[in-house]
Parts: C-alpha cells; sequence; structure tokens
C-alpha cells in the first residue's frame, strides 16, 4: 500500500492543480483497519500520530467521548501543543477543569493553564486525570472501495494518559479512540475537518486473523464480492440519555442507545418486567450498544428470562451440557445443525420502538467455548451495583452487521448480517 506523510502532501498540494487539492481537501473517506484481538477479545486499530509520525495501537470505545493516549510512554513530538483553558477547543472535549499553574518542568502533564479531562479505560475499569493537547494524526483513507493515500489532521485534539490506565488493555495498545456521541470523538472532529457528514460505520470481525473496518462518512462501503454493506440498511432512532453517563450530572451520555421495547425468541415474547427497558427519572435505563464489552450485558431478570426461553426453544435432541463461565446455557453442538447464519439454534430479536426488529441469528447468538459445546454468548450484569443500562449489546452480537450512525438524522442504521449476503466484516479490500 502507498502511503504519504503529510509533508508529501503538503508538497503534493502546493504543485498540483488547485482543483484537484481543493478536491481532495472536501473528500477523503478515512477509515480504520480494526482486527479482534484474540486474548482480551478488544477491537484494536491503529492510526499514526506526531512529527515525525508514529504509529499508534489503540483499542476502539464506540461510547467513548475523546481519544487517550498514555504519554508518559516516551511521547515526543514537535507539533505537540497544549490547549489552553477557555478556547473552542477546550470546549470542544467538553472540558471542564483547568490546570492553571505548573512549578515542575514542563511535560505531557505539566503545563500552564492547559484545559483538562477525565481519561478512562472502561477494560481495567480504572480512571485518572489528563490534559488536553492538539498533535497531527495521520489515518488511511478509502473510496469506499480500496485503501487509498493516508491523510492528515494538523491538530486532532486528545487527552493525554499515563501509565496507571494500561490496566487490561491489549498487547501494544497504548490509548483508547472513542467514536461517542461527543464533538471531540474521532468521528466528529474528522467530520468537521473534513467537511462531511456526520455519519460512521462500524463493520466488525468476528475474526482475529482478519480485519474489520470504521467507514467515515457515507458509503459505499463495498465488501469482497462486491457488496455494498450501505444499502439495505433498516433504521431506528438514536436516542440520547441526557441525564446520566456523562462526566458530570446533567450532561449527556457519549453512549449510543436504541429504544428496545421487548425481546422474543422464536418468535415467543420473552417474559420480564419490559418497563426496565425505558429510561426512568435517574437516566437508568434503555439499550446501548458497546465495543468494551465482548458479549450483550443483561440486567439479572431480563437475563434470567432469556435463557430460559432460548432453553425452552431448543431442539429436544440437543442436549444441555455444565454451563462455562462466563455464560449460562451450554449445549452439546452434536445435534445443532449449521447454516449460512451460524449454528442452528432459536433466533432472537430485539424488537425496536421504531416496529422493526434487530434478528440474532446463531452466528451473534452462539459462541464456540470447544469443540463440542456451543454457549448462548449473553451474560449477566455484575450484581454488586444496581446496573444503570439494562441492555448493552456487546461485540459478538455486532460482529459481521454492519451500524451505521447517522447523527445527522439520529438515527442508527443495520443491516443484520451479512453473511445472509455471502460476505462479512473481514471482506473490505485493504490489500
Ligand atoms: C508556569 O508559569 C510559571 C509562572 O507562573 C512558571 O514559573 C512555570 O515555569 C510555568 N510552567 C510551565 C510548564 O510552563
Ligand atoms: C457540537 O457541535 C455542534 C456542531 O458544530 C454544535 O451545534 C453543538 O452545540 C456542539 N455541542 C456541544 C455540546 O458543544
Ligand atoms: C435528550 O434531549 C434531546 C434534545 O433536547 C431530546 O431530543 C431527547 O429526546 C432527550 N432524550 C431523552 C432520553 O430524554
Ligand atoms: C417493573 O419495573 C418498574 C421499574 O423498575 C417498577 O416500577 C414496576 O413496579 C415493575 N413492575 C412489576 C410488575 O414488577
Amino acid at each position: 500500500m502507498a502511503s504519504y506523510s503529510s509533508s508529501s502532501l503538503v508538497f503534493l498540494c502546493s504543485f498540483l492543480l488547485v482543483v484537484s487539492c481543493s478536491l481532495a481537501k472536501t473528500s477523503p473517506r478515512p477509515i480504520l483497519q480494526v482486527t479482534k484481538d484474540a486474548k482480551t477479545l478488544q477491537y484494536v486499530t491503529q492510526v499514526s500520530q506526531r512529527t515525525p509520525l508514529v504509529p499508534v495501537k489503540l483499542s476502539i470505545d464506540l461510547g467513548g467521548p475523546f481519544m487517550w493516549v498514555n504519554c508518559e510512554r516516551s511521547y515526543t513530538s514537535s507539533s505537540f501543543r497544549p490547549v489552553f483553558c477557555e478556547t473552542p477547543q477546550c470546549t470542544l472535549l467538553n472540558s471542564f477543569a483547568c490546570a492553571t499553574e505548573c512549578l515542575n518542568p514542563p511535560s505531557y502533564d505539566c503545563s500552564n493553564n492547559t484545559c483538562a479531562h477525565f481519561p478512562d479505560n472502561p477494560f481495567g475499569n480504572i480512571g485518572t486525570s489528563g490534559l488536553v493537547w492538539g498533535d497531527v494524526l495521520a489515518i488511511k483513507s478509502t473510496n469506499g472501495q480500496k485503501v487509498l493515500p493516508v491523510i492528515t489532521v494538523p491538530s486532532f485534539y486528545f487527552v493525554c494518559g499515563n501509565n496507571i490506565l494500561d490496566v487490561g488493555l491489549a498487547s501494544g495498545v497504548t490509548g483508547l479512540v472513542g467514536l461517542g456521541r461527543k464533538n471531540g470523538s474521532l468521528p466528529a472532529q474528522l467530520s468537521s475537518y473534513f467537511k462531511f457528514d456526520r455519519k460512521f460505520a462500524l463493520c466488525l470481525s468476528s475474526s482475529t486473523t482478519s480485519s474489520g473496518a470504521v467507514f467515515f462518512g457515507d458509503g459505499p462501503y463495498t465488501l469482497r464480492p462486491n457488496v455494498d454493506a450501505s444499502s439495505s440498511l433498516s433504521y431506528t432512532p438514536l436516542i440520547i440519555n441526557n441525564i446520566t453517563g456523562g462526566s458530570f450530572v446533567g450532561e449527556a451520555s457519549p453512549q449510543y442507545y436504541i429504544g428496545v421495547k421487548s425481546i422474543k425468541v422464536n418468535d415467543k415474547r420473552v417474559k420480564f418486567n419490559e418497563s426496565l427497558l425505558s429510561f426512568n427519572i435517574d437516566g437508568e435505563g434503555g439499550t446501548s450498544i458497546s465495543t468494551t464489552s465482548p458479549y450483550t450485558v443483561l440486567e439479572t431478570s431480563i437475563y434470567s428470562a432469556l435463557v430460559a426461553a432460548f432453553v425452552k426453544a431448543m431442539p429436544k435432541n440437543v442436549q444441555k451440557v455444565p454451563n462455562v463461565a462466563p455464560f449460562g446455557a451450554c449445549f452439546s453442538s452434536k445435534n445443532i445443525g449449521s447454516t449460512r447464519l451460524g449454528p442452528a439454534v432459536p433466533f432472537i430479536d430485539l424488537v425496536l420502538q421504531s416496529k422493526n426488529v434487530w434478528r440474532i441469528n446463531g452466528a451473534n447468538s452462539m459462541v464456540k467455548v470447544n469443540k463440542d459445546v456451543l454457549c448462548l454468548g449473553f451474560v449477566e450484569a455484575r450484581t454488586d451495583f444496581t446496573p444503570l443500562i439494562p441492555v448493552v449489546i456487546g461485540g459478538h452480537q455486532i460482529e459481521d452487521n454492519l451500524l451505521q450512525f447517522d447523527l445527522v438524522k439520529s438515527r442508527l442504521g443495520f443491516s443484520s448480517t451479512l453473511l445472509g449476503r455471502s460476505t462479512s466484516c473481514a471482506n473490505f479490500n485493504f490489500a
């Protein structure tokens, strides 16, 4: 693959026709290549940052408000600049704290009059404070069919974390890239710099050896053999949680929520208290989508009801076997057939407020724990705290589905499994 550094792009732009350069400036479509880490099940990507550019590996946090990088690991760059307090860039990242004066030697965490934020790592369940900086960011681009030269944002704003935040990150990863519903997130900063609509699409691969993608901007999102995954999407509104989940009470959450009204297994309604799914006055409730949970996490009563309904709907000749943690319903794979859409098991429908359904077939419901055993890939929310979000749709359930987050129309476009169209999220041509 050809790649151009920022300086060679500048060189090109100063010598080519003005027309082609302004075109190049308004129509790039950044893309991230995303690989599932086998050990942690994190979705890992790589961008380049700083001057001179260095590769930076980051885990994807769909509901994260911004990008943070561990700057304590010898961050060096001649283009590294602090974001001063009370500037528009500080507002962009919704920073509400200011580090007024630092008497230590200047560094990534010592700078006067610089805005501050709270980077956190949901994988290690740990957070800290850090300063907000701007630096060069370089990212692959695409025409929706193949990879084009790297494009550059001269000042991409992010937060500096430190070694404290390393807990639980996949090997080689030094930060998180937030794709959340905030003006400082990667999709928001890319749309605003390159001037395209606030839309991006997640297509995560279930394979740990072939990559999936995050496409920024509109389709096409072409997967081999020539399937445009941006066509024939179903839509449901994205809901904003204005009450909880932000950095402070009353700040809107960066997470993407959709309205699930009920759950069905083989077309039969699962019995649980469905009012748990609606938001209450404290902002608890709703269904969010997450790349930091490898499996969908359900509030205890919903989880128990789903497991019971699923076990009941399983054909009688399929034998239930002892559970394998963290799962609560495991089966011998002996009498489970295999289909194009994965193991032939009862299908699970999330019935949406838009009246359509998000169908979860075997490929997205079952996890193969060994050659003889398949388990229902949903997990129970930890009981040591009240779950704020009763349904968190996790990685396994969104793999090989294209999800388009359209902030202009405030809606989610979803494809259902691409396996049904004889392709998968591993089929973008990154070669
Ligand atoms: C911050 O300002 C103080 C003076 O108020 C100065 O002594 C110090 O060197 C400055 N620190 C940095 C990191 O620029
Ligand atoms: C985010 O950006 C949009 C578009 O520029 C603007 O209308 C909105 O007020 C911003 N939101 C916040 C919370 O700053
Ligand atoms: C949050 O606020 C927006 C804008 O005021 C509104 O459209 C949306 O319905 C609110 N979300 C919830 C869950 O109340
Ligand atoms: C269902 O859940 C709601 C919200 O937690 C609660 O107020 C209501 O009493 C519950 N209804 C039943 C029948 O348990």
